[in-house]
């Protein structure tokens, strides 16, 4: 009865796994703070997302990280930066049989570690950085990403990128933008990921929205919107539920919600000393994310979710 009766029923095909491919290694490297998460090489990413596919996952959300950083964060946009390179592989072994979205920003290239430019007072140029972000775009596009994720939180991104795509020759390549994202404290084992310590201050509060502000969230989703997103998200999740449902019941557009690393390494390290159950804490704050709204779930639970479907024969 209870089955019967279920409303939020979550499958493979709403995850979207996010993977790191690093240059210049040669062998996977596993991230302590994100445990079953690596540092992918070029072949193990290949490998990785052609086992998702035969698990039944639709999607991957790819974040490079390069051999050396600079001050513009030039390897977000070098043709030959890792996720474009990745991105090709990945496009000639797998075709369309994947979605393969990009992550666009640049703060993984930089050295500083900020999401853009940083000014002449050490403010990040919005303006400045709008310009690296369309050549990152065109530069994701042309190595075959069919989605590009501007996560950057710059005013104007997703107008800037989408007029960019489209005189590039790319009105096919959607856009995801991470509209209303927080400056949370949740990003910590991402950051262990990338290898990003922020300069001045280390933190994003200057483009990263404040947590005590919703409102704010249906303004950066509605301006997203009528700049050409395809999809919106909303990150973290767990924390903004009811962002997400603000969100879903406002727009008809997909929404999008990152499950993101500190929500996962918290499940993980409270299980690993015994103290909640892994897979029912798992499952319930999955479900939750979706009863609130969210269509699509970028989570690093991607795999063991459709690794336990696959087990129990449910394929999404
Ligand atoms: C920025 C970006 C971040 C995440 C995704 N894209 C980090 C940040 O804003 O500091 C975080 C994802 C996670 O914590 O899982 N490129």
């Amino acid at each position: 009865m209870r089955e019967l009766v279920a409303e939020t029923h979550l499958r493979v095909s709403d995850f979207v796994a996010p993977l790191f491919v690093r240059e210049g290694i040669n062998e996977p490297q596993p991230i302590v703070s994100l445990p079953g998460v690596v540092q992918h090489t070029l072949d193990s990413l290949v490998a990785e997302v052609v086992q998702l596919r035969d698990l039944g996952v639709r999607a991957v959300i790819l974040f490079g990280v390069p051999e050396h950083k600079d001050e513009v964060g030039s390897g977000a946009y070098d043709p030959k930066g890792i996720v474009q390179v990745a991105l090709r592989r990945l496009r000639e072994t797998i075709g369309d049989d994947v979605v393969l979205m990009a992550d666009l920003c640049v703060d993984e290239y930089t050295s500083h570690g900020h999401c853009g430019i940083v000014g002449a007072h050490g403010d990040v140029d919005n303006d400045a950085t709008l310009e690296i972000y369309c050549q990152a775009a065109i530069a994701q596009a042309n190595a075959g990403a069919h989605v590009v994720a501007p996560s950057g939180m710059m005013d104007g991104q997703v107008g800037a990128i989408r007029n960019a795509l489209d005189d590039a020759g790319h009105s096919e390549v959607a856009i995801m933008a991470y509209s209303a994202k927080y400056a949370s404290a949740l990003y910590g084992p991402f950051r262990d990921a990338v290898d990003v310590q922020i300069a001045g201050g280390g933190h994003r509060k200057g483009y990263q929205q404040d947590w005590r502000n919703a409102r704010e969230s249906m303004r950066e989703v509605f301006e997203d919107i009528e700049q050409g997103a395809d999809i919106v998200m909303v990150k973290p999740a767990l924390a903004y539920l009811d962002v997400i449902g603000q969100v879903r019941a406002s727009v008809d557009h997909p929404v999008a919600a990152y499950h993101v690393s500190g929500e996962y390494a918290m499940i993980k390290a409270a299980a690993e000393r015994g103290w909640i159950d892994h897979d029912a804490v798992a499952l319930e704050h999955l479900t939750a994310i979706k009863r609130a709204g969210a269509d699509i779930i970028l989570t690093y639970f991607t795999r063991w979710f459709a690794e336990q479907a696959a087990q129990q024969g449910r394929h999404g």
